[in-house]
Order: C-alpha cells, then sequence, then structure tokens
C-alpha cells in the first residue's frame, strides 16, 4: 500500500467489519459529517438497488466507501493521484475537488481490499456517472444524490423522486440535466458528466 494511504490508517485498526471500520476511518481522520453521509448513503443505496433490481450488498457498500478520500484535503488531491497513479483530466486538474470519486475507488481497493469491479466502478463515478452506466453505477450515483451531504432539501429532489417513479435511469437524468441547465455555473463540466448527458438526452430528451 501506498505510504500516503498507510499513513491514513495509522490512527486506528480495522476490525474487518467494513461499516464500522469505513465509519471509525473517517472520523478518525476528522470528517464525521462525512462518516454520517457515507453511511446514509449505503442505506439510500441498498434501498434503490432493492427497489431496480440491483445488487444491494454491492450498493450498500459502494455507498458506505463512495467519499471516503474527502480525508485527503483538496489541495493534495491532485498530487496524491498522481502517487496513487490516477489518470488526471484537466478538468480534475482545474477542480479538484471532482476527482474525489477515483481517489475513493482507489482508497477502497487499497485500504478496505474491495475487489468487485462493478463496486469500483460505481464508486469512481459517484459525482459525474459516465457513458454506459450500469445498473449499480446509477444506483450508487442517485442515491448520493437523494441523501445529499449538505443540509436542507436538495433542490432537484422533486424532479428526482418523480422520476424515479418511471425508472432508475430517468431518475439519473433528472439530476444529470438539472446540473446541465446550470452548467455555465459549474467549475468544471467533467466528461463522463458530458458522456453521460449526451447519452440519456438521446433517450429522454431535455
Ligand atoms: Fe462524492
Ligand atoms: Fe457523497
Amino acid at each position: 500500500m501506498h505510504a500516503i494511504l498507510t499513513n491514513l490508517i495509522q490512527p486506528m485498526s480495522l476490525t474487518g467489519d467494513l461499516k464500522s471500520d469505513v465509519h471509525t476511518f473517517l472520523t478518525a481522520n476528522g470528517s464525521p459529517h462525512t462518516a454520517t453521509h457515507c453511511m446514509e448513503v449505503g442505506s439510500e443505496a441498498r434501498r434503490l438497488a432493492e427497489r431496480f433490481h440491483a445488487d444491494p450488498e454491492a450498493a450498500e457498500i459502494a455507498g458506505w466507501l463512495h467519499d471516503i478520500s474527502t480525508v485527503i484535503p483538496n489541495h493534495e488531491r491532485i498530487e496524491a493521484a498522481r502517487q496513487l497513479q490516477v489518470d488526471i483530466l484537466p478538468e480534475e486538474e482545474r477542480f479538484p475537488m471532482i476527482i474525489h470519486q477515483k481517489l475513493s475507488k482507489v482508497m477502497a481497493r487499497d485500504i478496505f481490499k474491495v475487489t468487485d469491479e462493478e463496486i469500483l466502478n460505481a464508486i469512481s463515478c459517484h459525482t459525474t456517472l459516465r457513458a454506459k452506466s450500469t445498473l449499480l453505477d446509477q444506483v450508487v450515483f442517485v442515491a448520493d444524490k437523494i441523501a445529499w451531504d449538505q443540509t436542507g432539501t436538495p433542490p432537484y429532489i422533486d424532479k428526482l423522486t418523480d422520476s424515479l417513479n418511471t425508472s432508475l435511469a430517468r431518475g439519473a437524468f433528472a439530476y444529470i440535466n438539472y446540473l446541465w441547465e446550470r452548467k455555465e455555473t459549474l467549475r468544471v463540466v467533467h466528461p463522463w458528466l458530458k458522456d453521460a448527458y449526451e447519452e440519456l438526452v438521446a433517450d429522454f430528451g431535455g
């Protein structure tokens, strides 16, 4: 394991119980708010997986782990990504917050020993989605938007909830479309988000 990651698990001992280990990891590294958020996204992802016939276990695991890289401060993320051999896009270099999805994937694999590629990929695209997204990608993406990490009610929630009554992909599109309508206000438009938007808008319209 890379020294960057070893340092993060130094202050704690992992028990093998993933849910509590993720919670401990986040709180021990000064991110109790993210710990709560990750637990909530895990529960929401399980619910969505049950509703839309994805794998509930996998969904819950991806939800717990999706934001674990929050423990790496924003200004250190690009350098961490470089050292961990994560592929860095120009948009990520300009707005490092957005690379946390890829860093969480590496940490889930190297620290928490997740080997299931489906889970790792769902973690890796939870902020932007991607082209040809899987059912599990969509479950985790939507769960993170329902159980969002800010206070109050998400402004897109009614549209998203309505759309879920049609399908999971419609729900994912409702959120992406919401972002797309505001894309001038976004710091960057990540190419994976653009790919996902173009694919879904072709199916569902703008
Ligand atoms: Fe995130
Ligand atoms: Fe999140």
